[in-house]
C-alpha cells in the first residue's frame, strides 16, 4: 500500500474541498492511498486521520464520503491554527507519524502561516510536501490568486447590491466591511465590481482624521443637490485600523446637518462560507493535479502558484508554476509590508481610480 497525505490549515476557504477531491481522485488514479488529516497540523501532531480510498480489485478509488464535497464551504477535514507546529519537538512528532503512515508525500492547503509550516516541515523531514494556497485574503506571494478568493469575492459584490438596493431605498450612506486580515485586495476588488464610492485600504496607511475627512467629503459629494446620488456605499477592508462602528459614528457627527442616515454592516465570516465558485473549484482541480504530481516526482519544499506566466518552475498546466517556499515567504512578506511591486502596483491602481469611484 503507497499512501499520500493531505491535510488543510489555518482560516477556511472555498474550494478547500475541491482541492482534497481533486488530490484524492488524482492519488488514486496514481495508485495510492490517500490519508486526510483531521483539523490541521494538530491533527498531524496528534494522528488523527481518515483514509479517502479504498480498494476494488486492483484499483484504488475515492471512498464514497468525497462524492460531491467539491462544491461544498469549509473544509470535511477541519482545520486549525496550530500554535504547537511552532515548535520543532512537535514538528518532529508529525514528521514520525508520517513516516509511521508509510507517507509518500503530504499535500498542505492553506494560507500563509500553513505554507511556512509546510516549508519548516520540509526543511526537517525526507518527506516531499507541496503546499496549494487557499485563502481569502490574497496574500500570499507568487500566486495571482488562492483558492477561495473568487467565491468570497461574488458573496461580498452579491451582499453589497442588497445593500444597495435597501439604501437608495432609504437615501443612505453604509459602511461595509469586508474581510482580508491585513489585506485590502477583497476590499479594492469588490470596490470596482460593486460601483462603491469610495474604498479604505490599509495598505494606504492613511490617518484616523485623513479616512474620516475623506468619507464625509464623499458622504456630501455624492449627496450633493449637483450630483444627486441617492445611494453611498464605501468599502472598509478589515485591516483600516478603525472598528467600523467608530467609523460611523464620527462621520454621522460630522453630517449631522445632511438629511443623511450613516449605517454599517461587518460582513465578517460570512464571506469566508458559501459552495465555491466555478473559478475557484476550477484552480483547486488544477493546483491539486501539478501538487500531487510534483510530490510524486520526489519535489519538495514547493507551493504551485496560479498565472504568473515568467516566474518558477514551469509545469505540464500553463497557469500553474511551482515556486520554492522560501521565495513564496519573501515574497507574502513584501505583499504586507508594501514593498512588492504587486502591493506598489494594486495601491496606485486604487488611487487612480478614487476619483473615478466617487462620480
Ligand atoms: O485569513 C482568513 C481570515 O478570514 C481573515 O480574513 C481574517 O482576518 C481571519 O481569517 C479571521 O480568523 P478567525 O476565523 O480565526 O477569527
Amino acid at each position: 500500500m503507497r499512501t499520500l497525505t493531505v491535510l488543510t490549515s489555518g482560516g477556511d476557504a472555498p474550494g478547500m474541498n475541491a482541492a482534497i477531491q481533486a488530490v484524492v481522485k488524482i492519488g488514486a488514479s496514481r495508485g495510492f492511498d490517500v490519508l486526510g488529516v483531521e483539523r490541521g497540523y494538530d491533527g498531524l501532531i496528534d494522528g488523527h486521520t481518515r483514509l479517502l480510498t479504498r480498494h476494488l480489485g486492483d484499483l484504488v478509488i475515492p471512498e464514497p464520503a468525497v462524492d460531491g464535497i467539491g462544491a461544498l464551504g469549509g473544509t470535511v477535514l477541519g482545520s486549525s491554527r496550530s500554535p504547537r507546529f511552532f515548535d520543532p519537538e512537535h514538528r518532529a512528532v508529525a514528521a514520525a507519524n508520517l513516516r509511521a503512515w508509510g507517507c509518500e508525500g503530504l499535500i498542505v492547503i492553506g494560507g500563509n502561516g500553513s505554507i511556512a509550516g509546510a516549508h519548516a516541515l520540509a526543511t526537517e523531514c525526507e518527506i516531499p510536501i507541496a503546499a496549494i494556497p487557499a485563502s481569502i485574503d490574497n496574500d500570499i506571494g507568487l500566486t495571482r490568486e488562492s483558492i477561495g478568493v473568487d467565491t468570497a469575492l461574488n458573496t461580498i459584490v452579491e451582499a453589497c447590491d442588497r445593500i444597495s438596493d435597501t439604501a437608495r431605498s432609504h437615501h443612505r450612506a453604509f459602511v461595509v466591511e469586508v474581510m482580508g486580515r491585513d489585506s485590502g485586495y477583497l476590499a479594492m476588488a469588490s470596490a470596482v465590481a460593486t460601483a462603491a464610492d469610495a474604498v479604505l485600504l490599509p495598505e494606504q496607511s492613511r490617518s484616523y482624521d485623513e479616512i474620516i475627512d475623506g468619507v464625509v467629503a464623499c458622504i456630501r459629494h455624492s449627496f450633493s443637490e449637483v450630483r444627486g446620488k441617492n445611494r453611498v456605499l464605501i468599502i472598509k477592508a478589515e485591516g483600516v485600523d478603525i472598528p467600523t462602528h467608530m467609523l460611523v459614528d464620527a462621520v454621522s457627527a460630522e453630517v449631522e446637518d445632511m438629511d443623511v442616515d450613516v449605517r454599517g454592516t461587518v460582513l465578517g465570516h460570512l464571506v469566508r462560507g458559501g459552495n465555491s465558485s466555478f473559478r475557484d473549484r476550477l484552480i483547486a482541480g488544477r493546483f491539486g493535479l501539478i501538487a500531487v504530481d510534483a510530490v510524486l516526482n520526489g519535489k519538495t519544499d514547493l507551493m504551485v502558484g496560479w498565472n504568473l506566466t515568467d516566474m518558477g518552475e514551469a509545469t505540464s498546466d500553463n497557469f500553474v508554476r511551482v515556486f520554492p517556499i522560501i521565495d513564496v515567504l519573501r515574497e507574502t512578506e513584501a505583499l504586507l509590508d508594501g514593498t512588492s511591486t504587486v502591493a506598489h502596483d494594486r495601491v496606485a491602481r486604487m488611487e487612480k481610480i478614487q476619483g473615478v469611484l466617487s462620480l
